[in-house]
């Protein structure tokens, strides 16, 4: 599959094109070519005084509310939307080349983030319009007739995370500006050079300075934004950590409004009685799409004892079964990973994994245990276990026909004291845990720092009933027989304590990105007048 090396060596001030001179950041795919990184080309490197010039422009074009962009009608803004949507069209073949290059994303799986991004796009205008015709109803209680409707925020930053770089930095950016905001958005440290294409056509289908963007590196490049106090909304898709140091950073944090989507732990519950079929099928795509990498993820499989076994046996079947290979191959489901040092993470884990089992071992305790004491595992799986064994698939880890393609690796007896029992993995390691109980597996995501989505997999209605009931408190989504996911883009997607703050979704992300405001009168013939002219 070929692409264009892209040399970005423009950049716009105030909507005028200008030749970056400085340093640059020269970007290698994970694909290789004859054994080493491939060459994609290069993006600027900003300083600070490059970034705080990006900052000027975007608050100039806002004039503290009073700029042409916040003041327009809504119907205007999604004019101007519409067209960035046409123009981005046009950049498709592009966009998802760069996609699968960059960031290693299948075909079918890039073709889909772009075309999801779209129609998400055309989604917003709709409801923005919609939205917009229901704010201009006058309504009169006790007297007081009042025009409620939703105002921008003012200069939101955007910033994207590399496992959806496209679509997750969109659907904030577009949204933003539709409310009304003005944008300043800084691709993420992986996934940059896609969004070259698409700069062009931000330029050429809004007013100046309503939407800029920031090149490099997060310390220099966003910390004075955020430090300058001038920054009124956040958008942030990536971890807690850096999430947490970048909300510090604004001198007044009450007068920042942050829309954050952050790390996960998805677990998926297993019941005694689970369909096996469907719930394999199920975990597989949930917990190996796109390599693992997506924040939702199931990270962690809990399966009850009376079925681990077979479950297990089965599932590292199906997982040696998906076809491991470059991007645009056909049917490729598990392709090379492009954060630097990820396969030595992986194996990293898997050692973990390793040396906590032979210390049990040593420490004459049962293998397979559970919280609630030792699980007795029949069958091949539990032959496997008693030499030491902890991934329970043939095929798995380094490739070396690749060396970027991590093979998946299906981690069996994992308990408490290891570290894929808690840390977020994202990548292709699948953790299984035994239980006994089903109070277990609540223990665990009652005290988890995450609480974003579950799903359980059985069919006895009491139990599901009676766990549904418990998890819609500590989790946002409580998925019955299928797999954790984003969609569809109507659905609230949120999380609770590290997983997110705030609520995105086509109607939701119209709302987060703006306030409520309203003009009051007492009901009277010459208020009412002056009302109905607004
Ligand atoms: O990485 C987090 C994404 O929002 C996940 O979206 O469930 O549609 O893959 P998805």
């Amino acid at each position: 599959m070929e692409f264009n090396i892209t040399e970005q060596k423009k950049y716009y001030v105030n909507g005028i094109p200008k030749q970056w001179d400085g340093p640059v950041m020269k970007v290698y795919s994970p694909i290789l070519t004859n054994g080493v990184a491939t060459y994609m080309g290069s993006y600027p490197m900003m300083d600070k005084d490059a970034a705080l010039t990006q900052l000027d422009c975007t608050i100039k074009a806002y004039d503290k509310g009073r700029g042409k962009w916040p003041c327009m009608s809504v119907e205007n803004r999604c004019q101007y939307v519409m067209k960035f949507i046409k123009g981005m069209e046009s950049k498709r073949k592009e966009v998802v080349t760069l996609l699968m290059w960059e960031i290693g994303k299948n075909f079918q799986d890039s073709c889909k983030e772009f075309d999801r991004t779209v129609e998400y796009l055309e989604e917003t205008v709709k409801v923005a319009m919609d939205m917009d015709k229901s704010y201009k109803e006058i309504k009169n209680d006790g007297g007081i007739l009042a025009q409620i409707k939703r105002a921008p925020l003012g200069v939101t930053l955007c910033m994207g995370p590399y496992n959806y770089p496209l679509n997750e930095s969109l659907t904030t950016i577009i949204p933003a500006l539709i409310a009304g905001n003005v944008v300043i958005a800084k691709p993420p440290k992986i996934g940059v050079l896609l969004h070259y294409p698409l700069l062009e056509v931000f330029m050429e289908s809004f007013p100046v300075g309503v939407f800029n963007m920031v090149y490099g590196d997060g310390p220099t490049v966003i910390s004075p934004l955020l430090e300058s106090g001038k920054i009124d909304v956040l958008a942030f898709i990536g971890s807690s950590k850096v999430g947490d140091i970048l909300k510090k950073q604004h001198p007044h944090p009450h007068r920042l409004r942050c829309v954050m989507g952050m790390e996960a732990k998805n677990p998926a519950i297993i019941l005694r009685d689970a369909d096996l079929s469907l719930t394999i099928n199920e975990c597989l795509a949930g917990a190996l799409s796109y390599n693992g990498q997506r924040c939702t993820a199931l990270k962690i499989l809990f399966v009850h004892e009376y079925i681990v076994g077979d479950f297990v046996e089965r599932f590292a079947k199906a997982v040696d079964g998906l076809k491991c290979g470059l991007p645009w191959e056909d049917g490729v489901q598990i392709t090379p990973l492009p954060e630097p040092g990820k396969i030595d993470y992986l194996n990293g884990l898997i050692d973990d994994a390793r040396k906590v089992i032979k210390s049990d071992m040593e420490a004459g305790l049962p293998l397979i245990q559970c919280k609630s004491g030792e699980v007795r595992v029949y069958g091949s799986v539990g032959t496997l276990t008693k030499n030491g064994k902890v991934v329970m698939n043939e095929s798995w880890g380094e490739d070396p026909n690749y060396l970027t393609l991590f093979k998946p690796a299906v981690v069996f007896p994992v308990n408490e004291k290891m570290r894929l029992y808690k840390e977020e993995q994202f990548g292709p390691i699948v953790p299984i845990v035994p239980f006994k109980y089903e109070s277990d597996v609540m223990d665990y995501i009652v005290n988890s720092n995450y609480g974003q989505q579950v799903s359980i997999f059985g069919n006895d209605p009491d139990m599901i009933r009676e766990m549904t009931s418990q998890l819609v408190n500590q989790v946002c989504r409580v998925n019955i027989n299928c797999q954790c996911q984003r969609g569809p883009d109507t659905y609230p997607f949120t999380g609770r304590k590290d997983s997110a703050e705030g609520t995105l979704s086509i109607t939701d992300a119209l709302r987060v990105f703006s306030i409520r405001t309203m003009v009051a009168t007492k009901d009277g013939n010459l208020n009412k007048k002056l009302m109905m002219s607004l």
